[in-house]
């Protein structure tokens, strides 16, 4: 072996076996850390206040993404900002593989305003996955509270939420757009 190869494999190997890489993520750990959660996002995270998202049943690296980006400072609430400054990557890890392995249990939507959105619903399914269950690092939106949908989205169509694609794809969306979409994918399962 080359003195190069050598290197390259030493650092490879380095990075295979380091914490950071093996980390199998914790579900009981996070369960442990998580009743401080249901203050606010509801009993085993599903919320019964639009207020507060629904987090069961949530994709794992989305949640990791938000909390980490509300203890960084790039998504502001300042609730959620205190709550983050404490936790390490290594609890983030936990706490979202707890809560993605919960089941939500679907905020449900106006009947009337859900079968005006479903005509908009398969320019999201590509990125939010099939019926809008979530797909990697893009949200669940299936079972979520419409009204908490409604404020994101007005966030992301003003610029106050910067993260991800989703500034462009808000700003294509009218008001009217906005609460029927909104109210059909709080009423999927
Ligand atoms: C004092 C109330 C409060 C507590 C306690 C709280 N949260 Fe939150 N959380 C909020 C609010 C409010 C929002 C919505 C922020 C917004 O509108 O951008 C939120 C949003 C989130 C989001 C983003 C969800 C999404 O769909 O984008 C995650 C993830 C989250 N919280 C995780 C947690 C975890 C994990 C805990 C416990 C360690 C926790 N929260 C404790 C109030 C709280
Ligand atoms: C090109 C891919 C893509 C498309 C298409 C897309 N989204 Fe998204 N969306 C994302 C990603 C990625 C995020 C996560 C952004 C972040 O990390 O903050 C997101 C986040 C969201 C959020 C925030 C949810 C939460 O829990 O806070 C809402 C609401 C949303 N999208 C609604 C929609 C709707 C409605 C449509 C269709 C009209 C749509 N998206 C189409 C990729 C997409």
């Amino acid at each position: 072996m080359s003195l190069s190869t050598k290197l390259i494999s030493r650092i490879f190997l380095g990075l295979l076996f380091s914490s950071t890489v093996l980390a199998a993520p914790d579900i009981n750990a996070g369960k442990e850390s998580a009743s401080v959660c249901f203050n606010c996002h509801g009993a085993e995270g599903n919320s019964t206040n639009s207020n507060f998202p629904t987090l069961a049943g949530q994709k794992p690296a989305y949640l990791a993404n938000q909390l980490r980006a509300f203890r960084d400072g790039q998504r502001d609430n300042a609730m959620m900002k205190n709550i983050a400054s404490s936790l390490s990557n290594k609890d983030i890890n936990n706490l979202a593989a707890y809560f993605a392995s919960l089941k939500n249990k679907g905020a449900g939507g106006d009947k009337e305003l859900a079968e005006q959105g479903k005509s908009k619903a398969p320019m999201c399914f590509g990125c939010h996955g099939n019926g809008a269950q979530g797909l990697g690092v893009a949200p669940r939106l299936a079972g979520q509270h419409p009204a908490y949908l409604q404020r994101q989205l007005r966030a992301f169509k003003e610029g106050t939420r910067k993260n991800g694609p989703m500034r462009g794809i808000a700003g294509m969306l009218s008001d009217e757009d906005i609460r029927a979409v909104t109210e059909y994918m709080g009423s999927l399962k």
